[in-house]
């Protein structure tokens, strides 16, 4: 199912939570709202499903207006942190239960638990209770009870955020499988941008009840459309330091950082991802380089992890190891070319480079 918002706000008394969004999630795709706490995350969630009412603007499933349908009436399925079992219940009476609600007969309901319990791996838990089960196995209990209803769509709220690390990269690869197998339009509300990058076809960035950007994660790891979206994206997180452009020249202190086609900006955020620098050692390289002193040397086996700072700003450099830089040496640096964005100074807006 075709997802659109246009321009919906959701306002609670004077706090407007979502405002003006206007957005298409296409058909079969998994989508990720990302964005710090109280962005709007769930409260757009909850407009999907039918809990929240927008005050303004419509949803559109497949170009109809669902605005005004309630929940049941949505076809959707709903999953969250909380995996929210019934605890009486076993795991086979829990992925049932909204099947009973709609009157499907015990036979036909049983056989579809039993299909959806496979798809989650979890066939051979069907007679335990919840608390004799591990939390990410309640997660897939509950993604199966979600999925029973055969929703055509499928909204998680930080299903993972109650999982230890390990389980939780295994549990959100499970969540891109089922959704790869269902091929079921999915949206997924996490802060974690490394979650969100590593299973989305889409990323929905949002501030303060604004989107910022939607893009696939390579594209918006790529090119951000604002130093918010930069700086939310990457671990460790993208350099910035301030500078200025002045012909082609992209400036910080007394360092020239690199020569690219740009307007000519006065005052500018530079922002270089970590992997974006290199040693400079070919002529080429060298000749476009600047110096900088480590102020520590960090080797993690394949990676070493270079401090130094540009302008006074603290900043890092990840490159492959090599084994002969030492901290306190002077190393000459190059910035690889797409590493490297500018944004104004006062908008905070990317400026791209001239063709
Ligand atoms: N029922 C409500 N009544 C009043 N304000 C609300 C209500 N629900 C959410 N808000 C406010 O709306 C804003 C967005 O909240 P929302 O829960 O959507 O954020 P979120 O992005 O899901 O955050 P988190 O990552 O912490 O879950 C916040 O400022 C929040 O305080
Ligand atoms: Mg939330």
């Amino acid at each position: 199912m075709k997802i659109r918002f246009d321009k919906m706000t959701i306002a609670f008394k004077e706090v407007i939570a979502v405002n003006q969004l206007t957005l298409e999630i296409p058909e079969g795709e998994l989508v990720c709202l990302l964005g710090p706490s109280g962005c709007g995350k769930s409260t757009t969630l909850f407009a999907l499903s039918g809990l929240y009412k927008t005050t303004s603007g419509r949803i559109l499933f497949n170009e109809h207006d669902v605005s005004g349908l309630p929940p049941e009436k949505r076809g959707i399925g709903l999953v969250f942190q909380n995996y929210a079992l019934y605890p009486h219940m076993t795991v086979e009476q829990n992925i049932m239960f909204p099947l009973e609600n709609k009157r499907v007969p015990k036979k036909e309901a049983a056989q579809r638990a039993l299909n959806a319990a496979r798809l989650c791996k979890i066939e051979a838990l069907l007679k335990r209770k919840p608390s004799q089960l591990s939390g990410g196995q309640q997660q897939r209990v509950a993604i199966a009870r979600a999925l029973v209803k055969n929703p055509t769509i499928l909204l998680l709220d930080e299903p993972l955020s109650n999982l230890d690390a390990r389980l939780r990269i295994e549990m959100r690869e499970e969540i891109r499988r089922i959704q790869q197998e269902t091929k079921i339009t999915t949206v997924f509300v996490t802060h974690d941008q490394e979650e969100a990058m590593s299973i989305s076809d889409r990323l929905v960035v949002m501030k303060e009840g604004v989107l910022q950007q939607t893009a696939s994660p390579q594209e918006m790891y790529r090119n951000p459309a604002n130093l918010f979206v930069a700086k939310f994206l990457g671990n460790p997180p993208i350099n910035v330091v301030k500078g200025s452009v002045s012909k082609n020249k992209v400036t910080s202190g007394d360092l020239i950082l690199c020569e690219k086609k740009y307007p000519d900006v006065e005052d500018c955020y530079i922002g270089i991802r970590p992997e974006g620098f290199k040693i400079a050692e070919t002529e080429e390289d060298l000749k476009r380089s600047f110096k900088v002193k480590v102020d520590y040397c960090e080797v993690l086996g394949r990676d070493t992890t270079l401090h130094f700072t540009i302008n006074n700003e603290p900043c890092k450099a990840i490159i492959i190891s090599e084994g002969n830089i030492k901290s306190g040496d002077i190393v000459n640096l190059a910035v690889r070319r797409h590493s490297l964005h500018i944004f104004d100074g006062v908008t905070e807006e990317r400026i791209d480079e001239l063709k």
